[in-house]
């Protein structure tokens, strides 16, 4: 294992995904982890990421110094590097021009870090501070036009920093040198396969529920669909697939959803038809919070009702992912006042969002998983391709997508719009390309003309975006007559429809979602 301590980057899961690239497992743990109880988890090597405190703020996170006499080599990014040399005895200041976006690393020292390294590579910048002065034993490795020190290391003790950010893409050789980190510096063996996974998974969940019975929510994602089938191939029939239908799906997906678990791959799926009222859950609801709210309550009265109905069970199965589970202290305490921020944008919902306190017993294997691991793993398992590749959808569905009330004529006019969306970036064969493709309804109404007549009818938002994560994300820049085609179609096709719109915002400062 090789540790990576969060200061608060946003790049932190980035790293911990580039050093599994290598194939080698990587966990992401708080910056407050103390010395002792790193030596336990026993790792070959520990990173320390950027953040976005400046080491001598007042409430600036700092590590526990006995870090560095573990003699584990250690690699600071950004700001970890300015720990590092700020707590050996050097000196970081203010830089007088900070450096941000790309800069070109010219090697002073092509040693067992930058190996395969050219001079010269494009690295990605983003620091206000400069390490003005080594600590003793530490010699620079590279640098940019403006930042003498932008490669450092302590050859003898391994410990090295990196005042740029290896691990985004915009850095090119910034994975050789993550590379030479993990196998050269740190010697680790690359181990950390799918089919390496996959095997202690199934004898992991074995080893737990013994012959008990388990229940699994299935919402038709990537993530409850890989669960299903590694529970199905680790436990066969004690496993019960339920999947509520909200009502809120895309059109045909629920028939299609129990079709190919069923016809195709024998699992069995108790199929609750609950969309009277989730309906009647949120009629005459505009607020979008409360929207939510109620769809998230209307879940858990109907799981739990149903859990009953198929019960009793010991377990329930969860498609918790790794990035739920990482503790990131840095992130959300602020480093001038030390105090700790919050913001909620929305209160998400899904399957995974029961509470804490119903009787049941977890079974969460996807817990060490980020989401590309989970597509790996789907796929190694025999997942089908359309599922595997399912752009994220979310928990409450369409109704999120239909501004202000939800009723059953808005949602049949979304879905048949939104179906139209599918059929034409599928046929276009732009669908993977995109993070999301989707269709919103707006509760306004504008004025047209068909025929000779006039028409009074809602306009359709059309949504596209790129992202990597989807927390951020910029829309994208499909081809105009793929565009003209899915607009054609629109208002040719769905009645009470006479417009259509293409969202050019990115996220900052709009969200993907329009509630
Ligand atoms: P926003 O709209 O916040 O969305 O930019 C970011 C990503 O999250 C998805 N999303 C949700 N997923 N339950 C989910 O499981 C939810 O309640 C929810 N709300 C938004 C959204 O589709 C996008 O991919």
């Amino acid at each position: 294992i090789v540790l990576v301590l969060d200061f608060g980057s946003q790049y932190s899961e980035l790293i911990a995904r580039r050093i599994r690239e290598t194939q080698v497992y990587s966990e992401v743990v708080s910056y407050q982890t103390s010395a002792a109880q790193i030596k336990e988890l026993n790792p070959k090597g520990i990173i320390l990421s950027g953040g976005p405190s400046s080491v001598y703020d007042e409430y600036a996170p700092k590590c526990d110094r006995e870090i560095w006499n573990l003699g584990v080599p250690v690699l600071g990014v950004c700001y970890g590097m300015q720990l590092m040399v700020q707590q050996l005895g050097g000196d970081v200041r203010k830089a007088e021009r900070g450096e941000y976006g790309k800069a070109s690393l010219f090697i002073d020292d092509p040693t067992d870090l930058l190996t395969n390294v050219e001079d010269g590579s494009t690295m990605w910048m983003s620091h206000g501070d400069s390490c003005v002065e080594l600590p003793s034993g530490f010699t620079t490795l590279a640098h940019t036009d403006n930042t003498p020190c932008a490669a450092i290391a302590h050859h003898d003790r391994q410990l090295y920093g990196v005042q740029f950010h290896p691990e985004v893409v915009h850095s090119i050789g910034g994975i050789a040198l993550i590379r030479n980190f993990i196998y050269h510096i740190c010697q680790c063996q690359p181990t950390w396969t799918t089919a390496a996974f996959v095997e202690e998974a199934i004898r992991e969940v074995r080893a737990k529920v013994g012959d008990k019975r388990v229940l699994l929510a299935l919402s038709g994602g990537v993530d409850s669909s890989t669960l299903a089938f590694l529970l199905h191939r680790a436990i066969g029939d004690q496993l019960t697939c339920m999947f509520i239908d909200q009502g809120f799906m895309r059109k045909y997906e629920p028939e299609r959803l129990v079709k190919v678990f069923e016809e195709q791959f024998h699992i069995n799926v108790e199929y609750v038809n609950a969309r009277d009222k989730f309906l009647s859950a949120i009629a005459n609801i505009t607020d979008p919070e409360e929207k939510r709210r109620r769809i998230g309550h209307e879940f858990i009265r109907v799981f739990e009702e149903q859990s009953k109905r198929l019960g009793p069970f010991d377990y329930l199965a969860q498609g918790t992912l790794y990035p739920d589970v990482i503790e990131s202290a840095g992130t959300n305490i602020d480093p001038k006042t030390g105090e700790r921020v919050a913001v909620k944008i929305k209160s998400h919902h899904n399957v995974g969002g029961l509470p804490k306190d119903l009787q049941f017993k977890l079974v969460e294997p996807l817990r060490k998983l980020f989401k590309d691991e989970v597509r790996k793993v789907g796929r190694s398992i025999g997942l089908p391709e359309e599922i595997v590749q399912r752009q994220p959808f979310p928990g409450p569905g369409l109704a999120i997508r239909i501004l202000g009330e939800v009723t059953a004529e808005r949602l049949n006019i979304l879905r048949d719009a939104d179906l139209i969306v599918r059929q034409e970036i599928n046929r276009h064969g732009i669908y993977n390309d995109l993070w999301q493709a989707f269709a919103v309804l707006l509760p306004i109404r504008s004025v047209g003309v068909m025929g000779d007549k006039r028409t009074y009818a809602y306009p359709i938002v059309l949504r596209f975006v790129s992202s990597e994560d989807g927390m951020t994300a910029d829309w994208s820049r499909v081809p105009y007559d793929i565009l003209e085609i899915i607009s054609n179609r629109i208002v040719n096709e769905v009645k009470g429809v006479n417009r259509v719109v293409y969202d050019i915002t990115s996220k900052p400062p709009g969200t993907i979602e329009w509630e």
